[in-house]
């Protein structure tokens, strides 16, 4: 596999989707997202060849599956198409061997979630609220006010690398490697079209590895010692029968944690800047939210549909499927765009429309479908329902005051930029 992400057309430029073949229309091409172009693109396949094959791609031949429909099939059928051995578009690099849950078929699949999912159950989510609570007032609180900073450092990044410590008990003062080996194991050229070397992956993995060894055992003496447990994933994992002894299998170790340091991360940071960056571009709707705060929790379902934070699972087909009129032959790559069925007109009405009173907003693609649906996605609506609550408390209005700037990625569908500048109530 070539290293280098080879563009996809022979010119640097990426041409308007109405001027490709719709049989060369290459929709993995991560400046897409980067350029904030792929609306077009995806239109475009929805209309006219809903399950579209690409013989030829930087990724290999993949099957896209744009509609809304097509996608929940899929997705909920995981005997006709298997998650193993990954579930991004690219092939596995050789120095990409983890093994993780979200990347299993059942039984192995449903004993490992099994094992940490207790860490989001409702009880637990509701000890959280507070302490969550907290930390969004202290980054709020701490926002220069009068001048224009990025959103994404400041306030996305920041909250949800806090909540990760919390999740892990990691130690608070060196929180921020979390976010940077998440960066690190979603950058991959081959996999994603992101922008890491092979270097800085093996450097970061390996750090990480060593720093969950470290307090896998730190928290094992602990609890010999008598120290009482809360509820943190790494205790959970030594407390389930199937999973207590996975510091012996240290690439499902390694796999399972960067599975849920990424889980927690790129997403509900990016849905934190999606919202503000929507609301923005549909201002009626943000002067709809400052007359009735308890669109919150509707707002946020939109947000997350609106920003699709992942714009894509890829599956293997386990046998030839019969879809849309097209044979998919067992063996095939078939990656289901989220970003794409999340604005189905066929399902959704005006789906490029921005609206916090959305009705049935939770009914999108965001979160995935079947055995591997979203095991964070109650712990993400309460995170950004509790920073919206606490934003309209203090802030007027976040104006975004540039142009904002995309993460290149065909996966993680994200901001790198987004500034704004903050006003208080009076
Ligand atoms: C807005 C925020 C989030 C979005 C959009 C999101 C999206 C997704 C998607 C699309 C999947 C795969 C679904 C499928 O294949 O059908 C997934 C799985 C998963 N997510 Fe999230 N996620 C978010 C937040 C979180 C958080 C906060 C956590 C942390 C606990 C988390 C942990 C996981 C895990 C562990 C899986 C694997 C589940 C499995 O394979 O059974 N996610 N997520």
């Amino acid at each position: 596999m070539n290293v280098m992400l080879k563009p996809s057309s022979a010119s640097e430029v990426l041409l308007p989707a109405a001027d490709i073949p719709l049989e060369s229309l290459d929709v993995s091409d991560p400046r897409l997202l980067e350029t904030n172009t792929w609306p077009a693109y995806f239109k475009r396949l929805r209309d006219e060849d809903p399950v579209h094959y690409l013989p030829d791609s930087p990724f290999g031949a993949f099957w896209s599956i744009t509609r809304f429909e097509d996608i929940q099939f899929v997705d909920s059928n995981f005997k006709l198409f298997s998650s193993e051995p990954v579930i991004v578009i690219g092939d596995r690099p050789d120095d990409m061997f983890l093994e993780m849950f979200i990347a299993m078929d059942p039984p192995k699949h449903d004993e490992q979630r099994r094992a940490v999912q207790s860490v989001v159950a409702p009880k637990n989510l509701a000890e959280m609220e507070d302490l969550i609570r907290q930390r969004v007032i202290s980054i709020l609180d701490g926002l220069p006010v009068g001048e224009s900073f990025n959103w994404v450092d400041k306030v996305s990044i920041e909250l949800t690398t806090q909540m990760l410590a919390t999740l892990f008990d990691f130690p608070f003062e060196q929180r921020h490697k979390l976010t940077y080996w998440s960066d690190m194991a979603t950058s991959s050229p081959e996999m994603t079209g992101g922008t890491s070397t092979k270097e800085e992956r093996e450097e970061a993995m390996d750090q990480c590895a060593k720093a969950f060894v470290q307090l896998w055992h730190d928290k094992a003496a602990r609890r010999e010692a008598g120290e009482e447990q809360g509820f943190d994933l790494i205790n959970l994992l030594q407390s389930n029968e199937d999973t207590k002894d996975m510091i012996e299998r240290p690439l499902e170790f390694l796999g399972n944690i960067i599975l849920l340091i990424v889980g927690g991360n790129d997403t509900t940071r990016n849905s934190i800047s999606g919202g503000v960056h929507a609301l923005n571009q549909f201002p009626e709707q943000y002067d709809k939210l400052r007359a009735d705060t308890s669109l919150i929790p509707n707002m946020v379902s939109e947000i997350i549909r609106w920003q699709t934070p992942l714009a894509h699972m890829r599956r293997v087909a386990n046998e030839d499927v019969e879809l849309n009129g097209k044979t998919i032959k067992k063996g095939d790559k078939v990656v289901m765009w989220y970003l794409s069925g999340n604005r189905d007109e066929r399902v959704i009405e005006n789906p490029d429309q921005f609206q916090v009173d959305r009705k049935n907003a939770r009914h999108h693609l965001s979160f995935g479908f079947g055995v591997h649906r979203c095991m964070g996605n109650r712990l993400a609506e309460m995170q950004l329902r509790i920073l919206w609550e606490e934003i309209m408390q203090r802030f007027d209005r976040i104006e975004v005051v540039d142009e904002p700037q995309y993460i290149r990625s065909n996966f993680v569908k994200g901001y790198s930029e987004l500034q704004v500048v903050v006003h208080p109530k009076k």
